[in-house]
Formats: structure tokens, sequence, C-alpha cells
């Protein structure tokens, strides 16, 4: 009810959707959100203060639902890569009814757009009562989960109203991945390099992502296509298996396409079997240290029949373009730093293929913006 009075107020502009303005509004809103934490002067991050000592953090737990989960996710890589600290991640659905072990002076994490997901706001909850420091990202800094935390991180979206999630995701990586660079400064978990690398690739997003938006039109004939089929396969590996994830939980939520998102790897291990003549797999697929694993997967869907929509940057796609149905060149960027511009792709394919179907892009059917019921 607030999403759609707010949408009312707030108009859609010269777009056809809110999620079509929305997906534009990301250059902007991820870049307020890093200049939030982030001054690149002297690239230092400046958060709220912890009730605890990132440096000595035994555990972090990470808690979300639906496309705030995928956040959680990627940001599972950021932390145990660069801040080297045990995480553990978990549906929040899921996390509230296990018995899960929390060490004391752990923290936990929640990730949510409105900050008032129910599922979500219990698993809170029941980490506060396993004694865990509570820290909130959220979009609206006034909800419950932001009331009932020790430290609330912001991401400065402003409204969302497309149900399914675009600028809040883009702007919880940001916030992130700020997040855990800072982590990884106070443990000296990772060389000053390749921290500065990260924070520098991550100043230029916005305007990298500003550019792939520029050029829409050319994922409307691939999209056309994928109105018409039945199933779609979305692979990565790494950093880019969230993705895939997000990917196909778009395509499925707006447009009603069966979409399945899998580790790539896992692909011989199921997957393979719905492998037929024609069926789509769309690959993430930046020149990352996975790319080699996720190349050989291609080959094998191409030796099945299947069509590969390949997103990848100038490299990958030199090296396995032939093989592609579709080939997608994204600008070159950090390999820590892809997986929020890969987002984008995502987001413009599940979009593009909803309008050609023409189904209820900002209101799919049976779904709601806040889930504040069990
Ligand atoms: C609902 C929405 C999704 C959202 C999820 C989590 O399912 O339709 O778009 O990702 O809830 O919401 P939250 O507000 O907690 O991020």
């Amino acid at each position: 009810k607030l999403t759609e009075a707010t949408g009312a107020l707030i108009g859609k502009g010269n777009y056809r959707h809110f999620m079509e303005k929305e997906i534009h509004e990301q250059p902007e809103v991820m870049g307020y959100t890093l200049f939030h934490y982030y001054r690149s002067a002297d690239r230092s991050i400046a958060l709220p203060d912890l009730p605890f000592d990132p440096a000595s953090l035994p555990k972090l737990t990470i808690v979300a639902a639906g496309t705030s989960f995928y956040a959680g996710m990627v940001a599972k890589y950021w932390f145990e890569t660069l801040a080297r600290i045990p995480v553990e991640i978990d549906i929040a659905s899921e996390f509230r009814y296990r018995n899960p072990v929390m060490p004391e002076g752990g923290a936990a994490l929640f990730i949510s757009q409105s900050g008032e997901s129910l599922d979500t706001l219990m698993a809170l909850r029941h980490a506060r009562d396993g004694g865990q420091h509570i820290v909130a990202l959220v979009n609206q800094p006034e909800s419950t989960i932001a009331r009932e935390s020790d430290v609330v991180l912001e991401t400065l979206a402003g409204p969302e109203i497309c149900v399914a999630s675009t600028k809040a995701f883009t702007t919880q990586l940001v916030a992130l991945l700020t997040l855990a660079v800072d982590f990884a400064r106070r443990r000296g978990s990772a060389s000053k390099e390749q921290l500065d690398a990260v924070m520098d690739s991550l100043v230029h997003l916005p305007a990298q992502i500003g550019e792939v938006l520029k050029e829409t039109e050319k994922w409307l004939p691939v999209s056309h296509e994928l109105s018409k089929v039945r199933d779609v396969l979305y692979l990565g590996r790494g950093l880019s298996y969230p993705i895939a994830m997000e990917g196909a939980l778009k395509l499925k939520e707006l447009s009603y396409i069966h979409a399945e998102g899998y580790a790539a790897g896992e692909m011989k291990h199921g997957p393979i079997a719905l492998l037929e003549e024609g069926v789509p797999v769309i690959m993430v697929a930046p020149m990352d240290p996975w790319f080699e694993k996720v190349a050989s997967n291609a080959m094998e869907v191409r030796a099945r029949g299947g069509r590969v929509i390949l997103l990848s940057d100038r490299s990958g796609i030199n090296r396995l373009g032939d093989l592609a149905t579709w080939s997608f060149e994204l600008p070159e960027c950090d390999p820590m730093v892809a997986p929020i511009l890969y987002t984008i792709p995502v987001q413009l394919l599940s979009y593009f293929t909803a309008a050609e179907k023409g189904t209820d892009v900002d209101q799919p059917r049976n779904l709601a913006k806040s889930v504040t019921v069990e």
C-alpha cells in the first residue's frame, strides 16, 4: 500500500515502468551510497561506530531473504577473501528455525531493502538471543529492523517501487564491498594495493554502468527470443554464482519463465539433463579466476545443442565468443567489483523479456514488495 501511494507521488517520468526507471537510477544512487561512506581523495572509509572490533571478530553471520540474500552471498565471498572472516550465510526463513552455533562476540548482519521482512526480523531477534552484535543494512532507516539493530548501515537507493529489487540490490553490494574493504584494512588481511584497486574500480563503476545503460536496445533481440522459451539456465561461478541466482530469480518472477540459477560446476550433477537443442543458457562470465572453468561449461552446453548467451568482457568474448549464440561485452573492472556490474545485464534481460511478454512488470502476480507475514 505504501508502495502504491509513494509510486503515485513519484511517477515514472519518461519510463514505461518503475523497474526501467529504477534500473536507470542506479549509477546515481550507487554514487550516493558509495560516497556516503567513502572519500576517494584519501581513500578513507567512515562507518558508524561499531560495538565490536572487526580486527578480532570471530565470525560473521549474514541473513536475508529474496534478492537481499543474493547480496549476502556475494558479500560472503568478499568478507572471506578480503577480510578473512569466517562467514555463515542463510536465508532468514531457515535461520530463524535453526539452532546455529553463534560464538561469543560474533556479529550478525541483516540485509533488507524494506527493513520489514518478517522472517529477517525474526532471524535478527534469534541472533540477538544468541548474543550476537546486530548490524543492519537497510534502505529504510526508520524500519523495524533498523530500530532493533546495534548498528545501521544505509543504502541510499531512494524509494524502490517495483516489486522486483534493482537499485536496492546494487546499492547493497556497494555498501557491503566498502564494509568488507574496511574490515580487511582493520584486520591487515589484504594488501593495500589490492584494496586500493578494488575501491578505485568501485569509484569508476557508476560511470561504467551509465555507459552500459546508454545502449539498452541491444538487449531487445535476445529478450525477444527468451520470451518464447519455457526453460532457461543461468550459470556462474565464484562471485558470479549469486548473480546467476539473481538472474534466474528475476526472470522467473517477472516473465514467469522457468529459470534455474546454478553454480556452473554443479551443472554436471543435474541441470545438464535439461539441455536439449535450443535451450538458452546464460553464462555470467567475467574474465576472473573462474573464467576457464566456466569456459569448459560453455563448451559442454554447446556440444549438447544449448544456445549460449555470454556475458563477459572483451578478453572473455575473444576467448569464447565463437561458441556463443549471443555475446554481450561489458566494460573491464576489478574482478571483485564484477558482480555489481554484471547485475545490470541480468536486470535488463529480465526486464525486456517481461516487457516483451507483456506481464505486469512492476507488480508481478502473487508477489509483494515487502513480506510482513510468515
Ligand atoms: C520480497 C520482494 C523481493 C525482496 C524480498 C526481501 O520477496 O518481492 O524483491 O528481495 O522480499 O525483501 P527485503 O525488503 O527484506 O530486502
